[in-house]
């Protein structure tokens, strides 16, 4: 069977991320050489962790810069502060800014410190941003069990811009353990839209275990719906699926292989 979606399987995520992570160095040293930036779109969840953890391996142990890197996280609860313990500007800077020579100033993480009314010129301005920076290069995704990319949750539109949205209670369920209990998870995000994430050149989407395995064959062999916003990847030219053993198995089609 054809599939939709290329995928590649690995034994583990960290081998997976290896390659996600050789593929972005590639890009970064090539784009660099000819003083050019390079811009990557970035994801939070545990999903990329093993991703950053090599990406600040590369840079300290085989000199890797982020000088020349633009980055745009896809989303950000509403209503924390920066610095909440589970903010996503808190967890990029834990997790890679602050081991990498990325600047401050090419940063980019929709503000969750939002009033309503600066909101609608918020969006804009972030989606303003990412086409003055040229577009996206390299877009890494993780996928929620909703099925969401960023936190396009199921009934957004293929090609909604960054907006607000009410997380899903599933989502929220999924999130309580790190908050301390659902009633501390935010009901709203901001999130690039479908729309944005689908410009992006390169899409690679993360995946792990045995609770993505249901989801992501929605994904790559199911019918492209707004139910499953990661579907609408079936009609990106540059999109692939990299997976553990756990979270391919219940895919009919055929893996690309691992190299
Ligand atoms: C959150 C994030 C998504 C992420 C998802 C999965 O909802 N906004 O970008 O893909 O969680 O989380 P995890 O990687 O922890 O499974």
């Amino acid at each position: 069977m054809v599939t939709n979606i290329p995928f590649v399987v690995f034994d583990s995520p960290e081998a997976a991320c290896r390659q996600v992570a050789s593929e972005i160095a590639q890009l970064i040293r090539e784009r660099s050489s000819r003083g050019r930036q390079t811009v990557l779109g970035l994801a939070t969840g545990s999903t990329p962790l093993p991703l950053y953890k090599e990406l600040v391996r590369l840079h300290q142990e085989e000199g890797l810069s982020f000088k020349n890197v633009t980055s745009f996280n896809l989303d950000e609860y509403l209503g924390l502060n920066r610095n909440h313990p589970e903010s996503y500007w808190t967890f990029m800077h834990r997790n890679l800014f602050d081991h990498v020579d990325i600047l401050p100033e090419n940063i980019q993480i929709p503000s969750g410190e939002l009033a309503d009314d600066q909101i609608e010129t918020h969006c804009a301005e972030y989606e303003a941003r990412i086409r003055k920076a040229g577009g996206i290069d390299f877009q890494i995704l993780g996928i929620g069990r909703t099925g969401h990319i960023g936190f396009n949750e199921p009934g957004t539109p293929i090609e909604a811009k960054t907006q607000k949205i009410h997380l899903d209670e599933l989502t929220r369920r999924d999130a309580a353990p790190s908050f301390g209990g659902i009633e501390n998870v935010p009901t709203e995000a901001i999130t690039m839209g479908c729309g944005t994430i689908l410009k992006a050149r390169r899409i690679a989407l993360l995946a792990w275990g045995s609770k993505k395995a249901s989801i992501v064959r929605e994904a790559i062999e199911g019918v492209i719906t707004d139910q499953v916003s990661a579907s609408f990847l079936q009609t990106h030219p540059a999109a692939t699926f990299f997976l553990d053993r756990e979270a391919a198995a219940d895919l009919h089609g055929v893996a690309r292989r691992a190299s």
